[in-house]
């Protein structure tokens, strides 16, 4: 298959060219290749190279920048996936538009349904929810997958400075009162390279399964690094962010589970599995 994949210098889009790439021919364009907010570059590309799927990772993700910068988050998340939205339609792609837990305004107790109703709580979530309703709107063959609390081979991220804060510090405090699923990119891969053959178009909720908080996330990391560092929850009220962030986005899976994709394994599980092949004996 014919895949073309937008911020492929990403997090997601550097190890989703990586994961496919042995079975597909992958096109990976990074922002210096292709700018999403130019409406004619995006045209001009996907008319050249045609192809069979897009799988749009760029995104503007700094989720407290985004308050501070409101045009740019919306010039991006909505306007960027509109326009790919819009190239996709005109070559007959499908598409698949990476979305966000932050479109939910995290005040539910029971996990988020795919079709329940969304109320984003911040300039990211607000423009990464515009970009579901371009992409719903403009393109016919659209998936839309919202994940949460990502971590993989590439970039920053959680796990990542957790080992090295594991490093530098005697103490440190992670906020317990907010409570989600990690997901490993590694299993968002697998789950996107067999959503991309099918035509069971909508959206889903993609993630490692099984809950916890921070604090958990990171006690389970130092646990399974043998860290030397004394761990202490915290509440989200004790490190004031300029972006609120949702106190519950766990995400169920109905979608994945009645169109017959294969579940996700439990985070613990996904976790364990990357440090060991990802982390250097000598790092931990
Ligand atoms: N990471 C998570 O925990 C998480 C959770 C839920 C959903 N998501 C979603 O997952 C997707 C991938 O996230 P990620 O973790 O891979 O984020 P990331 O590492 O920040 O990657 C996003 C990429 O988009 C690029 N980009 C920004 N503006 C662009 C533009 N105008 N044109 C082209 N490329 C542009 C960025 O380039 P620069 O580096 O040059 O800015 C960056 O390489 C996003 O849609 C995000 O909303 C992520």
């Amino acid at each position: 298959m014919k895949v073309l994949i937008t911020g492929a210098n990403g997090q997601l889009g550097r190890e989703l060219v990586e994961y496919l790439s042995g079975n597909n021919e992958v096109l990976g364009f990074g922002r210096e290749e292709l700018d999403i907010t130019s409406l004619e570059s995006v045209f001009e590309i996907v008319k050249n190279e045609s192809p069979e799927v897009i799988v749009h990772c760029a995104a503007f993700t700094a989720v407290d920048d985004a308050e501070q910068y409101p045009d740019s988050a919306y010039l991006v998340n909505a306007v960027g996936a509109r326009n790919v939205a819009m190239a996709a339609e005109q070559q007959g792609s499908k598409l698949i538009y990476i979305s966000t837990d932050y479109v939910f305004n995290g005040q539910a107790t029971n996990p988020y349904c795919e079709y329940d109703n969304t109320d984003p709580q911040g300039i990211y979530g607000k423009s990464k929810r515009a970009g579901e309703v371009n992409v719903q709107t403009q393109c016919r063959k659209h998936f839309i997958v919202r994940t949460s609390w990502a971590y993989g081979k590439y970039g920053n991220n959680f796990v990542k400075t957790m080992i090295r804060l594991s490093k530098e510090k005697e103490n440190l405090k992670v906020v317990a009162d907010q409570i989600g699923s990690p997901t490993c990119i590694e299993d968002l891969c697998e789950f996107l390279s067999e959503l991309m053959k099918t035509e069971k178009y909508g959206i889903y909720h993609a993630s490692n399964t099984g809950v916890c908080s921070w604090y958990e996330f990171a006690h389970a990391i130092f646990e399974e690094i043998a860290a030397d560092i004394s761990l202490q929850p915290c509440a989200t009220s004790d490190f004031p962010r300029p972006a609120k962030r949702p106190a519950y986005s766990v995400m169920e899976h109905r979608m994945i589970r009645i169109n017959g994709f294969k579940e996700f394994r439990h985070w613990r599980d996904a976790l364990s599995a990357f440090l060991s092949q990802n982390i250097e004996e000598g790092e931990r």
